[in-house]
């Protein structure tokens, strides 16, 4: 007889196995399907985010805006430092210490919460009244499991160009890109996306001479033009070379090198020459092997499941959530996705507001928002007011040496209501929070003027901006 569950996760990522654990909080008996292993061979909780995503990438953030402190901005603080050396494997090895950790992490809290890690390759084969049935292949055998409930968390993986294969060591997708057991000389990147824009900055601190391609015309087209715009500037000034409206052509490889023809805005014909090449053109969900068509349900155009939004697919008690599913790629979308759908198989009636998710990109200065753009809502016709207010007229900003950038709030004209905040700006992922909070509670700018911010602190920045959009910041 196949083993029983309430709920059956297919996918450890952070949409399930938060799903597993509030399943398991909830009572009810819980297994999650995972497969995922890593370059060792051992088999890994954690998904995308923990072994080669959110967690790894961070971590060479940090490490790298060390080096680059030590090298370029020590100084400013009157210390002087010689003979700076740059231990890439020592770096490489901090970065997979803190994802095993962070994964076995994910195994306390799964023996802790009862969950079952079922470790194998899940697919549908059917379901009977008695519930679906999953087969569950792993390395030594393959077992079919009862789920009265389903949820699919498969995630997403990198999507690739056409005829570009992906080694992971000359052309290397956010994998290799987390890896690379050399600084490269020169590093192409396509796509001037999330990715490209972080793991380009890793590089660069490092010492890597960094061109990115990017299709579309404009710069970072899902934020708020003036942060787009401050962007650029910065990344122009710490010399990441940019290129945009380029259509990628042929890309060749020797041993050692890359080279991308491509055509730049004005229609000539470029040819851009690298040690290493990422690609970073967004990702694509993932549902091989999946089958779906075993329980009558099918993708949509671009491969995604499609839900409603309580995350319910068209089959009964099967639900799916994270990047498998419209929305953002973000892993704290997955995590309330997994959520909602734990409470709602445990018959409650949450809710997500997709307009409180919060986006943060990683970069040198940190860039966060949440809500809606100013472009967005001219274009919806909304009366709005704004405030604006510059991280270089705050004295923590300058004290420790990080004033660039400015935090923008947008409001309702007559309401108040704040509609959107826009941060370009250090801690900018900590700061954004508290803009999310105002957004949840439907708070006006005013209550976020009105409330007392630490000082001094760079959350000060977040009340002055809010005052801002009455035309009474205090320190401008
Ligand atoms: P995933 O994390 O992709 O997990 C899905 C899991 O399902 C995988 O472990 C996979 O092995 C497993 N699986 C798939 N099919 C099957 C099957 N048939 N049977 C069994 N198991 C299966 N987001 C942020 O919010 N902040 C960040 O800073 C951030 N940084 C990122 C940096 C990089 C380089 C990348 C690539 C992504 C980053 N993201 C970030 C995005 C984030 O990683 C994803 O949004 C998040 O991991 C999605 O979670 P998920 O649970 O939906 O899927
Ligand atoms: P992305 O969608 O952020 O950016 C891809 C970029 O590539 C876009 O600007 C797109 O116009 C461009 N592009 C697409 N096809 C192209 C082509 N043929 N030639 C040149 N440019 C092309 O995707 P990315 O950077 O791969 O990241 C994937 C996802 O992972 C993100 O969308 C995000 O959801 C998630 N992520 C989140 C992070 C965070 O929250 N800090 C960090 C990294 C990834």
């Amino acid at each position: 007889m196949s083993k029983e569950f309430d709920v059956v996760v297919i996918g450890a990522g952070p949409g399930g196995y938060i799903a597993a654990i509030r399943a398991a909080q909830l009572g009810k008996s819980v297994a999650c399907i995972e497969n995922w292993k890593n370059p060792a061979g051992n088999l890994k909780l954690g998904g995308t985010c923990l072994n080669v995503g959110c967690i790894p990438s961070k971590a060479l953030l940090a490490s790298s805006e060390e080096f680059e402190n030590v090298l370029h901005h020590l100084g400013d603080h009157g210390i002087n430092v010689g003979d700076v050396k740059l231990d890439l494997s020592k770096m490489l090895a901090r970065k997979e210490g803190i994802v095993e950790k962070m994964t076995k992490g994910i195994e306390f809290l799964f023996r802790k919460n009862k969950i079952t890690w079922l470790k194998g390759h899940g697919k549908f084969t059917g379901k009977t009244d008695a519930g679906v049935q999953i087969e569950v292949s792993g390395e030594a055998e393959t077992e079919t499991v009862t789920a009265k409930n389903v949820i699919i968390a498969t995630g997403s993986k990198a999507r690739h160009l056409p005829g570009i294969p992906v080694d992971n060591r000359l052309v290397a997708d956010n994998e290799g890109a987390l890896s690379f057991d050399a600084v490269p000389k020169k590093l192409a990147v396509i796509g001037a996306g999330v990715i490209g824009l972080e793991l380009g900055s890793v590089w660069r601190r490092l010492g890597a001479d960094v061109t990115v391609l990017e299709a579309l015309p404009a710069f970072l087209g899902a934020c708020d033009e003036s942060l787009a715009k401050e962007a650029a500037k910065q990344f122009k000034k710490q010399g990441l070379d940019i290129h945009l409206g380029v259509k990628i052509g042929e890309v060749k490889t020797t041993d050692s090198s890359v080279s991308v023809a491509y055509t730049d805005k004005d229609g000539n014909a470029q040819t851009l020459d690298a040690d290493r090449l990422i690609v970073s053109i967004g990702r694509v969900p993932n549902t091989d092997n999946l089958g779906l068509e075993a329980i009558g349900l099918k993708t949509d155009e671009r491969g995604f499941v499609p839900v409603d939004d309580h995350c319910a697919t068209s089959v009964a008690n099967v639900y799916a959530i994270g990047d498998v599913v419209r929305g953002p790629m973000l892993a704290h979308k997955a995590e309330d996705e997994g959520v909602l759908v734990a409470e709602i198989i445990d018959g409650q009636k949450p809710h997500i507001d997709y307009n409180c998710i919060p986006w943060v990109i990683y970069t040198e200065p940190e860039i966060a928002w949440v809500g809606k753009t100013e472009q967005q809502l001219k274009a919806e016709g909304r009366e709005i007011k704004t405030g604006q207010f510059p991280m270089m007229a705050n004295g923590r900003a300058l004290g420790i040496g990080k004033a660039d950038g400015f935090v923008k709030m947008i409001a309702d004209a007559k309401t108040d209501e704040l509609l959107g905040c826009h941060i370009i700006a250090a801690n900018a992922s900590d700061l954004i929070a508290e803009a999310v909070v105002a957004m949840e509670f439907k708070a006006a700018s005013e209550d976020i003027g009105r409330i007392c911010h630490p000082h001094p602190s760079l959350s000060e920045v977040m009340r002055e901006a809010a005052l801002a959009v009455d035309k009474r910041a205090l320190n401008m």
